[in-house]
């Protein structure tokens, strides 16, 4: 089938049959006028093939084939480096429904506006249509996106982020559902124009029309911004599928923990960007504690939805890893830095001379020389002088889920995993406790509500500030943030009203610092000693002891073999300070008077409860 448009030829292949998306791409050509159109496939021969030609245009780098098979380097224009907060908006019908934790815009307002910025966008550039599945291809619990992209980078990561490729039209059909998504990188080129090698736009707006589950993305080829089927796809417009069919679109990790007698758990967990969840997804037990074993499904967002059973069944509705790299090392998650050795595409990290990669942490000892992630030469006596890093701290990685070496052997089940815990967690250095188990449902929604996490690398903006991040959406919640909680509370009522058990909820901080700013909490594979008393807890193995906020273990209640950590050091980070805890709550109250439209009242009897704890 062909149809001509604004001069470019849809070309669409035989075996799409869907004539609304066909459509749909022949609509999208003629606004933004690309030179052609490519419908990518999903093989290994397409992106070899597409990397060949960016490296070939100097958007990648091959890395030595003898270090790093087949991996690649990308380093973004210094500008377009993070997630934009700012530029994200949620276009509902009413203001209402975005909620005041979202920028807004008037749909008409924001359409008129866009209209003139994607016209000709894509001009002298190919357009890819990327078709892709958010978690097994055909599973009831998945949905499936169609992305039209001016980036080759773009196309090159969706396909290890997503199931992406030509069995997605067969999952679609003649009439599937699918969520359109529009992403350009805004740089058209003129006749003979010669290209840079990461073209983007200093105006950036990433749109997300909820009641039309629309996504527009101008001007950034980065990350979530540009990688549609992640954050704006799975938490923003999935967040609002969520709410209407009644089921959840989380910024989680799944991880399985089994104990040494062979019982399974699967917990999901949800940290703000750049807090540890890949570190946490991949965590190998310490030696000391015999037979547990740590396993992923996912490593960033979960997708959760009620089985018949009344159980809530979650999957990893990606199939890759864009994760963090400075810091990641073999000590601090050995399992990634595995998964990292091939197949793999590096941005913004440094290249060293023997053209292999390095990041800040990777090795104690930076090698002498090497091209930082700007281009520029970087030894570690430059970098003493000028505080300038060899990798930008928002450097990632993007690797496949099946180079894990602990993934999850359910990790691509169409069915899900049942969820027996949920986790919060932000990055607190002070006030917050290592780990409480809240007494109910009602008490957990509260604790991830009112979560508050120091600010990372992760989006644009001032880094180390403490801001609430309820349940860590906050960038990524597509509507109002309280009719959300109440959406949570409502699924803990029809669980409730089930013959399934409710999950138990935590809320954890693995970040508190001593008075030297040191964290005190060893973290990573000894996070393993928490997970084993919230699995324990969930068993009803292992006792707690009630608080102010809710249940906490006594140093006696968590294993320390293999460990040198005293009770005054695990005081430091379970003391309930009585004066930071009321400077705490004010910042509930403040958060609550934002969110006061549509805000569950039950989440200010909590407030008024654990007020009253603290004050008696
Ligand atoms: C991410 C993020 O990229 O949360 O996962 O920013
Ligand atoms: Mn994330």
């Amino acid at each position: 089938m062909s149809q001509v448009t604004n001069k470019v030829a849809v070309n669409a292949p035989a075996h799409v049959k869907q004539q609304k998306l066909i459509q749909w791409v022949a609509d999208i050509a003629a606004i933004t006028k690309p030179a052609s159109i490519f419908w990518c496939d999903g093989s290994q021969e397409e992106y070899d093939l597409l990397c060949a030609q960016m490296v070939a245009s100097g958007t990648m780098k091959k890395l030595n084939q003898e270090k790093r098979p087949n991996s690649y380097l990308a380093c973004s224009d210094p500008s377009d480096v993070a997630r934009v907060e700012d530029c994200t908006y949620i276009c509902s019908a009413q203001k209402e429904h975005a909620g005041p934790t979202n920028n807004w815009m008037e749909p008409a307002e924001m359409r008129a506006r866009l209209a003139g910025l994607f016209d000709g966008c894509m001009q002298g550039r190919t357009m890819y249509v990327i078709p892709f599945s958010m978690g097994p291809l055909g599973s009831p619990i998945a949905h499936i996106g169609v992305e039209l992209s001016d980036s080759p980078y773009v196309a090159v990561n969706m396909r290890i982020m997503t199931r992406m490729g030509k069995a997605v039209y067969d999952v679609l059909g003649t009439d599937g559902e699918f969520v359109p998504c529009v992403h350009t990188v805004a740089a058209p080129l003129a006749a003979g124009q010669a290209d840079v090698a990461w073209p983007c736009n200093a105006t950036k707006y990433i749109v997300h029309y909820p009641e039309t589950r629309e996504i527009w993305s101008y001007g950034s080829g980065y990350g979530g911004n540009a990688l549609l089927g992640k954050k704006c796809f799975a938490l923003r417009i999935a967040s609002n599928m969520g709410r209407d069919q009644g089921w959840l679109a989380e910024h989680m990790l799944i991880l399985g923990v089994e104990s040494p007698a062979g019982k399974k758990h699967y917990v999901a967990a949800a940290f703000p960007s750049a807090c540890g969840k890949t570190n946490f997804a991949m965590l190998i037990p310490p030696a000391a504690l015999d037979g547990w074993k740590v396993t992923t499904i996912g490593d960033d967002i979960a997708w959760i939805k009620p089985g018949a059973d009344g159980r809530l069944y979650a999957i990893n509705p990606e199939a890759g890893y864009f994760g963090v790299a400075p810091g990641t090392n073999t000590a601090t998650n050995f399992n990634c830095m595995a998964s990292l050795t091939e197949n793999t595409i590096f941005t913004n990290v440094a290249l060293t001379d023997d053209g292999d990669v390095w990041w800040e942490g990777m090795s104690k000892q930076a090698p002498d020389h090497l091209i930082d992630w700007q281009g520029k030469d970087w030894t570690p006596a430059i970098a003493r002088e000028t505080g300038r890093k060899a990798a930008h701290p928002n450097a990632r990685f993007t690797v496949a889920a099946t180079q894990n070496p602990v993934i999850d052997s359910a990790w691509d089940d169409p069915a899900g995993v049942p969820i027996s815990s949920f986790i919060f967690g932000g990055r607190r250095s002070t006030t917050v406790p290592l780990v409480t188990e809240a007494r109910n449902w009602v008490e957990g929604v509260y604790m991830a509500a009112t979560m508050g996490s120091e600010t990372t690398a992760a989006a644009v903006g001032q880094q180390g500030v403490v801001r609430r991040d309820p349940f860590a959406m906050l960038p990524f919640m597509g509507y109002n943030m309280s009719d959300y909680f109440q959406h949570w509370l409502n699924i803990g009522k029809k669980i409730a009203a089930s013959p399934a058990e409710l999950p138990k909820i935590y809320c954890v901080n693995w970040f508190r610092t001593d008075d030297e700013g040191k964290f005190v909490w060893p973290g990573y594979s000894d996070n393993m000693r928490v997970l084993k008393w919230i699995v324990e807890r969930v068993e009803g193995q292992v006792a707690g002891t009630e608080n102010i906020f809710g249940i906490t273990p006594k140093f006696s209640d968590l294993s320390w073999n293999g460990l040198e950590f005293t009770q005054e050091q695990f005081n430091t980070i379970t003391s309930i300070d009585k004066d930071a805890w009321l400077a705490e709550l004010k910042l509930h109250s403040e958060l609550f008077e934002k969110l006061a439209y549509h805000l569950p009242s039950e989440l200010n009897t909590v407030k008024t409860q654990l007020e009253k704890r603290l004050s008696a």
